[in-house]
């Protein structure tokens, strides 16, 4: 949703935010600001509507606040539309705040106050919260954030300074993310670690409603009641290079290039002699063979890994599997319980409807696993087992590498269970595995070949709407690339599975509609390309991805992308990267924000 940041030290504060808000831009970039205690003690605000650089260029025209301490922000927009006076940071009076979150009994608070003759600018719930914190204010910060955290429902995390505490910034959280970060002689808060790793690899993890204190003898941390605790420093192991473009013209084609990497470092450390070994996850085959049906539940990317997931742990293990989306499956009743594991993907670990399916999914009596790539996230905490993804920090809203490790884990996970429940044997388990691993290096191969989807984004740049098919994995595969195709190329694009289309959607072929065919599995090839013939004779222009071994006849496709010969099983870890590329350079050709695409938010950590 939102990033939020905090420095306290001897470095020129508004030059930290500013960097640290520049690695969080992915949370959201509709408006940014600053707060800054200058030399004077006093507290100067900076916010602008628009990109973080819109705010740089204020500054640079205006002047920009000179401190060593302050608070930043980066918007994306719930209460009140994106603009200059419901940018963050606002302030109560004497409190000024940034705040990342949805405080759900604003209205409430907001009657309350203005009762009492408080009056308000924004629209913003945080404002309300700024003032209340201003209406609570005793002179005594510690106790006024806990006084008033009592009355806050929803989720939170605040940066919080006071104008009679000049250089020390508060902060406090209550379900959105925030880590305090800890350097020589200086301090940090941020929404996610990559925003202080230039500085810092050491922080604190905030708990619910621990209140962090950050001034120049460094970081207290209190309880809810006040109390001071001590906190287990955790240490980053994520280099400072991997939240860079590295030479790449935007982090998603960087991110595209570390697929190969991230598979390695995702599945070697869970190979044993060659078989998968899932025990450090907490995952045996004993605990495997209680679960009698398994739901996947996620959302966006995330949750066509799981679509993938299901069609690969059914064939495999021949246990049923539900795919479900996070915002659905929380609020369905699901008929779920003990003897069923759930299991949550989730690239941030802290998207607000797969965190709610998770806490739903526990208290009915089911197990629960998480796949999730952000380390300490509220996911990875709470669930009962965890496989971490190691796909590094992903900066790019459209996801890529994070969905590759995720169907990565999916398999890893398919093959272990199907040997504990006897579906398959060694011999094919281990033959299985060797080609997972062979994976990484064949994307490699695939990569230096970018011209095709190159050539075939080009073609795609002054369609209106096009349609992705395929059939079982294909299909899977189909809604990952449309998702794709759509968030960045703002291109209207369906996948439908290739047999279902003509109950009702090829009326919408017309003359030079493009259509994505996806036909990697060879027992559904032939059908594949029957469907492609009823759109291609209804005037569609057909690109086709499938193994290169196949030369379409004239009238079955305008244009292929050829994949190496490889198992059906896996063929979607190479048949993903056409489609991601095609995306990438159809957003680029269309002159879009590839990394930043509009109304999007990377991290979705409200309902
Ligand atoms: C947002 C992002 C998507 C992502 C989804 C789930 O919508 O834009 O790229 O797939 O959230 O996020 P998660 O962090 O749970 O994987």
């Amino acid at each position: 949703m939102c990033g939020i940041v905090g420095y306290v030290g001897k470095r020129d504060c508004t030059d930290v935010l500013i960097n640290g808000l520049s690695k969080l831009e992915y949370r959201g970039y509709d408006s940014a600001g600053i707060a800054v205690f200058n030399k004077n003690q006093k507290i100067e605000v900076a916010k602008s509507k628009g990109r973080l650089q819109n705010l740089v260029d204020k500054m640079n025209a205006d002047g920009k606040p000179m401190g060593n301490a302050g608070i930043g922000h980066t918007r994306w927009a719930t209460h009140g539309e994106p603009s200059d006076v419901n940018s963050h940071p606002h302030s109560g009076g004497r409190v000024t705040i940034v705040h990342n979150g949805i405080i759900e009994n604003y209205k409430e608070i907001k009657d309350y106050l203005t009762d009492k003759g408080v009056s308000f600018a924004s629209d913003t719930d945080t404002e309300v919260a700024a003032k209340l914190l201003d209406y609570n204010y005793n002179g005594s910060p510690i106790k006024t954030i806990m006084d008033t955290i009592r009355s806050l429902e929803g989720s939170y995390a605040l940066g919080i300074i006071f104008a009679d505490h000049p250089n020390v910034v508060y902060a406090v959280r209550k379900e959105s993310p925030l880590i305090v970060g800890v350097g020589e002689g200086e301090s940090f808060i941020a929404s996610d670690v990559p925003a202080v790793l230039e500085y810092t690899k050491d922080y604190y993890l905030l708990e619910h409603e621990e209140i962090a204190v950050l001034d120049n003898n460094g970081v207290k941390i209190f309880d809810s009641f006040g109390r001071p605790i001590q906190k287990e420093l955790k240490t980053a192991d994520w280099d400072v290079e991997a939240i860079g473009k590295g030479g790449y013209e935007h982090f998603m084609l960087k991110e595209i290039h570390e697929q190969p990497t991230a598979i390695r470092n995702t599945i070697k450390p869970r190979i044993k002699d060659g078989l998968p070994n899932l025990e450090e996850c907490g995952i045996t085959p004993q605990v495997l063979r209680e679960f009698r049906q398994i739901f996947i539940v996620a959302c966006g990317t995330a949750m066509h890994a799981g679509m993938m997931g299901k069609y690969v742990v059914e064939k495999l293990a021949g246990v049923p599997v539900i795919v479900d989306i996070a915002s659905e499956f929380r609020y369905r009743d699901p008929i779920v319980g003990e003897g069923d594991l759930v299991i949550i993907i989730s690239q941030s670990g802290e998207t607000a409807d797969s965190k709610a399916a998770m806490h739903l999914a526990k208290e009915k009596g089911a197990k629960t696993l998480a796949i999730v790539n952000a380390m300490g996230s509220s996911i990875a905490r709470e669930a009962d087992m965890l496989i971490y993804t190691h796909a590094g920090p992903e900066i790019a809203v459209a996801s890529t590498k994070a969905y590759m490790v995720q169907i990565a884990v999916m398999y890893l996970f398919a093959f272990e269970m199907a040997l504990a429940v006897g579906k398959i044997d060694e011999n094919e388990c281990r033959r299985l595995v060797s080609l997972l691993e062979k994976t990484p290096d064949m994307i490699e191969n695939l990569l230096e070949h970018k011209e095709t989807t190159q050539y075939i984004a080009a073609t795609l740049i002054n369609a209106d709407s096009l349609l992705y098919i395929g059939r079982g994995l294909d299909y899977a595969l189909s809604m990952e690339g449309s998702l794709k195709l759509k968030e960045i190329s703002y291109i209207h694009s369906e996948a439908y599975a290739a047999g279902e289309l003509k109950h009702g959607t090829i009326s919408l072929i017309n003359e030079g509609m493009p259509v994505i065919a996806v036909a990697t599995q060879q027992a559904l090839f032939d059908k594949t390309i029957s469907n492609i013939q009823e759109v291609k004779s209804r005037g569609a222009k057909v690109i086709l991805v499938c193994r290169d071994s196949y030369q379409p006849e004239q009238n079955t496709a305008d244009m292929k992308f050829g994949l190496p010969d490889f198992d059906d099983m896996l063929m979607p870890m190479l048949a993903v990267v056409p489609l991601q590329l095609i995306a990438y350079y159809t957003s680029v050709h269309r002159g879009n924000d590839v990394d930043k695409p509009r109304n999007l938010a990377k991290s979705v950590t409200v309902e």
